[in-house]
């Protein structure tokens, strides 16, 4: 939530830090500002709305600093407007800085340093640290920083600068993604690797309760309470191609279609003479575990959801899986025999990261599956499995869903191997047909376009399945409810006579899914209870099911049924991208959304 950018080097700032804040637009788009250092003195820019309104707004200035600091805003404190955008600067506008993140106790430094004299002039939370700075600077901006740092509690990533020290920008990170690249005659920073690409692909990642002072030439590291400290310079290993559009109409669209592609990558290397693969997990002795959970939130709880039906019946080991706001409040039994897998595409988010350490400090062992490269979540975790999904912009995950799915079922064959279990080779073969086969669904598309004219002009959709065609359904309402608007709702098909049949009426439309042959029968017998109500239907089947009086019936190819749940998942995306595309609604930026929720 909230995206920053930062540029110290020989270059003017202005471009880095735009380019770089119209990669994390995904990250938050209420209002979006920039300071740069010029002649001495802040000149910042900023306002409500998109980056586009920042961008029109910067035709009237011109800012040829060399130093500068960006910010896109997802509002937590204090509602869109021009006063709450970033950057904030003290009252004599000689301190400026950037936040993304949450000061818990501002409220009390708020009120302490009103007691001293301090005006505020936004809602935020952000400006506290700001005017504390002010408040403890004394001749060093990087002295005052670790001052600040020992007051404030919450999280952030901080990126400052100060006309009395106009060649520097210092950093600061806890519980909030700060990357910084090494690029030529300049040091960079931002919220995810994106804004980088165009100017490097080396990057430091800061570690929590992490420092740096950037300047043109040179960059140090250090703790948060001074000492200096060395950081490994990574390569990242996608290059700017990757975080574009490339042609497409959306980001959504471009990622739905290189499903078959990163399914290709995340499988790469981890299939070998009918035996999954997985170096990464090498020492971890599965037979000490009695119980296994699976932790996540939204599309990553869906894929868990899926993965742990998988996992529990390959290895005959109870697992449970759990939304992570859910689990950190919820006292979950943890002990040494536990395995804790939390799944997350950004490895940044909030509840997921709270529920990680929760289940470490319980000598849980845990692994993490993540898809952005140095997140804090692979990094805290004992274990880090990547899916191989390349950078998702789009808030509405598609191809990190379906990796995931991929890497989840490799881990569930993968362990039941490990355990000397019966493993179910004819899925294992049939991975590698999977790129494939997602290649011909997204063939069919023009199919989704039509069945997605049925959903324009409905306030209601109702999802139903059985088993992991549930976890597929879940998804496939979320999907459509955050891009279209559709009000969405999924229900496991048994419990519909239970109560939500009774919101079925003429015109409803039900998406079924049913491709698990043992209760595939049964939900198209509650289908058919829906039909008799006037329902109209699209169903995403397999052939073989005996389907009478439904409308639209998609057959999906001939894969297991374990493996289903990644087919049926590219469907589910397509209505929801068509039916949002239909009513003109932004497709990659939703409303009240942001890609990667870095707050409770
Ligand atoms: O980055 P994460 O996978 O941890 O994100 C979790 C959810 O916020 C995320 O999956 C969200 O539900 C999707 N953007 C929905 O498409």
């Amino acid at each position: 939530m909230c995206g920053i950018t930062a540029y110290c080097g020989n270059g003017f700032a202005l471009p880095f830090l735009m380019q770089g804040l119209s990669k994390l637009e995904y990250r938050g788009y209420d209002s979006a500002g920039v300071t740069t250092i010029e002649k001495g003195a802040l000149q910042t820019v900023k306002c409500k709305g998109r980056l586009k309104n920042l961008e029109d707004k910067l035709q009237d200035y011109k800012l040829e600093g060399h130093v500068g600091i960006g910010h896109t805003r997802w509002a937590t404190h204090g509602i869109p407007s021009n006063l709450n955008s970033h950057p904030h600067s003290n009252d004599d506008e000689t301190i400026s800085l950037v936040h993304n993140g949450i000061i818990e106790n501002y409220r009390e430094l708020k009120d302490e340093l009103i007691a001293k004299g301090y005006h505020f002039q936004s809602e935020t939370d952000s400006e506290v640290v700001v005017q504390l700075l002010d408040y403890y600077y004394d001749g060093d901006l990087f002295e005052a920083t670790k001052k600040v740092l020992k007051k404030i509690e919450g999280s952030y990533a901080l990126c400052i600068v100060s006309v009395f020290e106009p060649e520097k920008i210092i950093v600061a990170k806890k519980d909030s993604p700060l990357i910084i690249g090494k690029a030529d005659g300049a040091y960079v920073a931002a919220s995810d690797i994106p804004a980088l690409l165009a100017y490097t692909k080396d990057v430091y990642f800061l570690d929590d309760l992490e420092m740096a002072i950037l300047q043109k030439d040179k960059i140090h590291f250090y703790t948060h309470d001074g000492k200096e400290i060395n950081k490994e310079l990574v390569t990242i290993p996608y290059d700017l191609e990757a975080a574009q559009k490339d042609g497409y109409d959306t980001f959504m669209l471009k990622e739905i279609y290189e499903q078959p592609h990163v399914i290709q990558e995340t499988l790469r290397g981890r299939i070998a003479d009918q035996k999954i693969i997985l170096d990464e997990l090498q020492g971890i002795d599965f037979h000490q575990y009695n119980r296994v959970y699976f932790v996540a939130c939204g599309t990553a709880y869906h894929a868990s959801l899926c993965g742990s039906q998988v996992l529990e019946r390959s290895t005959k080991i109870p697992v449970i899986a759990t939304v992570a706001s859910e689990f950190r409040y919820s006292d979950p039994l943890i002990d040494e025999h536990t395995l804790a897998i939390f799944v997350s595409q950004s490895g940044e988010t909030a509840d997921t990261l709270a529920a990680l350490r929760l289940a470490k400090e319980h000598h849980a062992t845990t692994i993490a599956i993540a898809n952005v490269l140095g997140s804090t979540i692979s990094r805290d975790a004992d274990y880090v499995l990547y899916t191989c999904a390349g950078p998702e912009i789009a808030v509405a995950s598609t191809k990190a869903y379906t990796t995931q799915l991929v890497l989840l079922i490799l881990l569930a064959y993968y362990v039941a191997q490990q355990l000397g279990k019966d493993v179910d080779f004819k899925t294992i073969q049939q991975l590698n047909q999977i790129p494939q086969y997602v290649e011909n669904i997204l063939n069919d598309h023009q199919l989704f376009e039509q069945y997605a004219k049925m959903l324009e002009t409905l306030h209601d959709a109702y999802f139903i399945g059985r088993g992991l065609d549930y976890a597929s359904v879940l998804e496939g309402a979320l999907k459509l409810k955050e891009v279209s608007y559709v009000h969405a709702d999924a229900y496991v098909a048994g419990e519909l006579k239970h109560g939500p049949i009774a919101l079925i009426e003429e015109g409803s439309v039900v998406i079924a899914v049913a491709t698990q042959p043992h209760i595939a029968a049964k939900t198209i017998s509650n289908i058919q209870e829906t039909i008799a109500r006037g329902a109209r239907v699209i169903l995403i089947t397999t052939h073989g099911e005996e389907v009478k009086n439904v409308e639209n019936t998609y057959y999906l190819p001939d894969v297991t049924p374990t493996l289903q749940a990644i087919l049926v998942a590219i469907p589910l995306q397509l209505l929801a991208y068509y039916t949002a595309c239909i009513k003109g609604c932004d497709v990659d930026k939703p409303r009240n959304l942001a890609k990667s929720v870095t707050v409770e």
